[in-house]
C-alpha cells in the first residue's frame, strides 16, 4: 500500500496544477475537489506549486518535513465557517477523512501527516483566527486557528489586569491546545485552559454547528480533552482572570559547581508548596539548572520567596505587565509584547526533530540520580 500510494504521490506531481486524479482507488477523490470548488472552498492539491510550501508552514516538528511523511491529498484552507462545514460535508460525502490542523504542534504531526497511508485531507485554520476580547464581561472569542501568542496579545491590547491561563509557548493554536488541556504559568492559581472555556462552536460529522447549549454538558466536557474525534471546533468563548497590573519575572541558571544537582533536588520539594501567584520552572541542560519564575507580584516578595525556598538570589528580576511577562518567560528577556504575534517556527522552539512526552513525576527524583543524569549531559 505504501508503495502504491508513493506511486500515486509521484504521479500527481508531474501532473502539477491540474491535479487530475486518475487511479481508480481515487474516485471518490475527484469528487471531494469538485464538491469543494462548487462550494468556492481554497484548497491546495499536492504537486501545485503551493502545496508544499503552505503545508510545511505549520509543519512544528522537523521530523516530519522529511519525504518519508505521508502527507495529504488535499490541504484545505476555510476562510469562513461556511467553508468548514462544507468541507466536512463533502468529505463525508465523498468518503474524504479529513484531519484538522490549528497550529500544527502536534507532537508526532497528526494533524497533518497519515501513519498508514491511506488518503486523506487537512482542514487547516489557521486563516480562521480572530480573538474578541470583551473587557466589561472578561470573556474573549477565539477562533481556532488563532496562536496562544494572538489570544495572549489581544487580552493585552485591551487591559493590563486581564490574562488567560494557556501554554508557554506563543506559536501553539489554541484550536489543538484547548482540545488537550493547556498547562501554562497561571495554572498554580487558575487551573488549565480548558477549566477556562465557557462555550464553544462545534462543526459535527453532517456539518451542523452546534454550541455548548446544544451540543450538551457530555460533548461539551468531552472536546475538552479528547481532541479533534468529536469533530471540528471552530471557537471557543473563554473567562478571562485578574492579573495584578505588574508582575514580575527572573531567570537563573545554576551550574554544576554551583550547586545544580542540590538546587534541583530541592526544587522537588519545595515547588509545590510555594505560593499558587509563584509558577518556577526548571529546565535541566548543558549541565545547568535554568530556571525561570513569573510571579503575579512585584520583585520585592519574589526574591524574598526565591532566596528563602532555593537559596537563589533574583539578581536580574524584572517587573512588567504580565503580557510582557508572557513574551519574556518564552523568547527571552528581550521579547516585545508584538512577538508574540510572529506565527514564524521559532529556533529556540523546535530547532531538530524531536520525539517529546510530557509526563507527572509521582515521585520526587533522589539527588543520587540527578548527580548522574548532570554526568551524563554534556
Ligand atoms: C514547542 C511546543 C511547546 C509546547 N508548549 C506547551 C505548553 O506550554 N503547555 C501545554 O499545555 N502544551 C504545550 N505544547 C503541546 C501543545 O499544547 C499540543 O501539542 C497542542 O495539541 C497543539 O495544538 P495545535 O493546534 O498547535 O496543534 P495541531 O497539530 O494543529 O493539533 C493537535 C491535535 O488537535 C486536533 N485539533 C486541532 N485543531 C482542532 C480543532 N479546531 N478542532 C478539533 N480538533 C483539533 C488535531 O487534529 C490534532 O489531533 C507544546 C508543544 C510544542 C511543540
Ligand atoms: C523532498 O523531495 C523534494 C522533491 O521531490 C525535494 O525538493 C526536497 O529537497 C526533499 N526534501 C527532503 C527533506 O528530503
Ligand atoms: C472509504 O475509504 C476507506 C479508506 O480509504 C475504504 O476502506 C472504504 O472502502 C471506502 N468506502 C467507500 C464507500 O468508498
Ligand atoms: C488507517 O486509516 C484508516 C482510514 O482512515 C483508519 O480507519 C484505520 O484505523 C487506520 N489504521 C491505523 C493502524 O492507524
Ligand atoms: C490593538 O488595539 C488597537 C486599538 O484598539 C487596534 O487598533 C489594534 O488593531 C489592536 N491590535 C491587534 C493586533 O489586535
Ligand atoms: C446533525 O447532527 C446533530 C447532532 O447529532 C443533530 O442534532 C442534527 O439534527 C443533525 N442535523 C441534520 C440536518 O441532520
Ligand atoms: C446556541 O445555539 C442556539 C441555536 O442556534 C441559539 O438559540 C442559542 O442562542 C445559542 N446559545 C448561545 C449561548 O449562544
Ligand atoms: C538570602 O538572604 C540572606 C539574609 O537576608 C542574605 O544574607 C543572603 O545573601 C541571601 N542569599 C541570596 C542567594 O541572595
Ligand atoms: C538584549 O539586548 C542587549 C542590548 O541590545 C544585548 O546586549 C543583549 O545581548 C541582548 N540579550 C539577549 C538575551 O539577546
Ligand atoms: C516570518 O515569516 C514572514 C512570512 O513568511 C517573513 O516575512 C518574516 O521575515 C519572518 N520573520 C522572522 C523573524 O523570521
Amino acid at each position: 500500500q505504501e508503495v502504491h500510494r508513493r506511486a500515486g504521490a509521484a504521479h500527481l506531481r508531474l501532473l502539477g496544477r491540474l491535479a487530475v486524479i486518475s487511479s481508480s482507488s481515487r474516485a471518490s477523490s475527484h469528487g471531494f475537489l469538485g464538491c469543494l470548488s462548487d462550494k468556492r472552498i481554497p484548497v491546495f492539491t499536492q504537486g501545485s506549486d503551493s502545496f508544499m510550501p503552505r503545508l510545511n508552514a505549520y509543519v512544528r516538528n522537523p521530523r516530519f518535513l522529511e519525504n518519508t511523511t505521508v502527507r495529504p491529498l488535499y490541504l484545505v484552507m476555510p476562510t469562513n465557517a461556511g467553508h468548514v462545514q462544507d468541507a466536512v460535508r463533502c468529505g463525508r460525502r465523498h468518503n474524504m477523512s479529513i484531519r484538522v490542523r490549528s497550529g500544527g504542534h502536534d507532537y508526532e504531526g497528526l494533524s497533518y501527516r497519515s501513519v498508514n497511508a491511506s488518503d486523506f485531507a487537512v482542514l487547516d485554520l489557521s486563516e480562521l483566527r480572530t480573538v474578541l476580547v470583551d473587557s466589561q464581561t472578561s470573556t474573549a472569542w477565539v477562533e481556532s486557528g488563532a496562536t496562544l501568542g494572538e489570544l495572549y496579545y489581544a487580552i493585552g491590547n485591551v487591559s493590563d489586569v486581564l490574562g488567560f491561563p494557556g501554554g508557554v509557548c506563543p506559536t501553539v493554536g489554541v484550536g489543538g491546545h484547548f482540545s488537550g488541556g493547556g498547562f501554562g504559568t497561571l495554572m498554580r492559581k487558575h487551573g488549565l485552559a480548558v477549566d477556562n472555556v465557557v462555550d464553544a462552536e462545534l462543526v459535527v460529522a453532517n456539518g451542523t454547528v452546534l454550541n455548548r447549549t446544544t451540543m450538551g454538558e457530555d460533548v461539551f466536557w468531552a472536546i475538552r480533552g479528547g481532541g479533534g474525534s468529536f469533530g471540528v471546533v471552530l471557537k471557543w468563548q473563554v473567562g478571562l482572570v485578574t492579573i495584578p497590573a505588574t508582575v514580575s519575572v527572573f531567570k537563573e541558571a545554576v551550574s554544576g559547581s554551583e550547586g545544580a544537582v542540590d538546587k534541583v533536588t530541592r526544587w522537588q520539594k519545595v515547588a509545590p508548596a510555594l505560593p499558587g501567584e509563584l509558577y518556577l520552572r526548571v529546565r535541566v541542560q548543558e549541565k545547568k539548572a535554568d530556571f525561570r519564575a513569573s510571579f503575579l507580584g512585584g520583585c520585592d516578595d519574589l526574591r524574598r520567596v526565591m532566596n528563602r525556598s532555593l537559596g537563589l538570589n533574583g539578581a536580574d528580576c524584572k517587573e512588567m505587565t504580565w503580557v510582557e511577562s508572557v513574551a519574556y518567560i518564552w523568547l527571552g528577556s528581550n521579547a516585545t509584547r508584538e512577538d508574540l504575534l510572529s506565527r514564524n517556527t521559532s529556533k529556540s522552539e523546535s530547532p531538530n526533530s524531536f520525539k517529546a512526552t510530557t509526563d507527572y513525576v509521582r515521585q520526587a527524583i533522589p539527588r543520587d540520580a540527578w548527580a548522574e543524569i548532570f554526568g551524563k549531559l554534556v
